[in-house]
């Protein structure tokens, strides 16, 4: 009855362990290596950034928040054998978006590693296994290689060309679905 009453609501996001990551909360001590992430002009070519602390601190309160307005969101990603702050991944939705889209930033010294594919891997599949979804889209800029080799990599389906609001106007449209993920897992 805690919504009725105004009570505050404890929420407990969920923990993700892959082979190499950690997919968790947010912490105020993330504010620092994710502003420096977020202050990279390369890293934020298609991110609408960069942004500068206090615009990063937003970001994470926003990204944190998704969880208790949807029950779903994007996590901290940390390296598992050393604790080091690598980035964000996870599900991500506003208004325009033309669904649940798996999303990911990495660290750019950490970049093709496999590391983008592998936190989108386990964000999808905990995806499919907790929310009621069956399609997970992602809609990088058609220019963002990155983002375009990780949603290959995932087997993921071009579906043409996307139209969102912000930077995400020129974008490629790929989607995978329950049962086809489903069926890639159990292969
Ligand atoms: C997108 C991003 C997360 C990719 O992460 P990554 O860990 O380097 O990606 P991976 O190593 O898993 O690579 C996946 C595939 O894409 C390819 N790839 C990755 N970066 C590439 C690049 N810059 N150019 C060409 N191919 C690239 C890899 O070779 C790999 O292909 P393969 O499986 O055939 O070998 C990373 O580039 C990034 O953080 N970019 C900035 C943030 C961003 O734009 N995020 C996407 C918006 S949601």
């Amino acid at each position: 009855m805690s919504g009725l009453s105004g009570e505050p609501t404890v929420l407990v996001v969920p923990t993700v362990v892959t082979d190499r990551l950690i997919l968790r909360c947010w912490r105020p001590a993330d504010i620092d290596p994710y502003a420096a992430m977020n202050a990279d002009e390369e890293t934020m070519r298609y991110l609408n950034g960069p942004f500068d602390r206090a615009g990063t601190e937003r970001l994470i309160t926003h990204l944190a928040g998704m969880w208790v307005l949807l029950g779903y969101g994007m996590w901290a990603v940390e390296d598992k054998a050393t604790g080091e702050f690598l980035g964000r991944a996870g599900l991500y939705y506003a208004d325009g978006w033309p669904g649940v889209e798996v999303a990911v930033s990495i660290r750019r010294d950490r970049w093709r590693q496999g590391l983008g594919t592998e936190a989108c891997r386990a964000s999808i599949t905990w995806g499919f296994t907790t929310l009621p979804v069956d399609e997970i889209i992602t809609f990088p800029n058609r220019d963002n290689a990155g983002m375009n080799g990780v949603a290959r990599t995932l087997g993921m389906v071009f579906q043409g060309e996307a139209s969102a609001i912000g930077p995400w106007r020129d974008s490629n449209l790929y989607s995978t679905t329950r049962e086809k993920w489903a069926a890639a897992i159990g292969s």
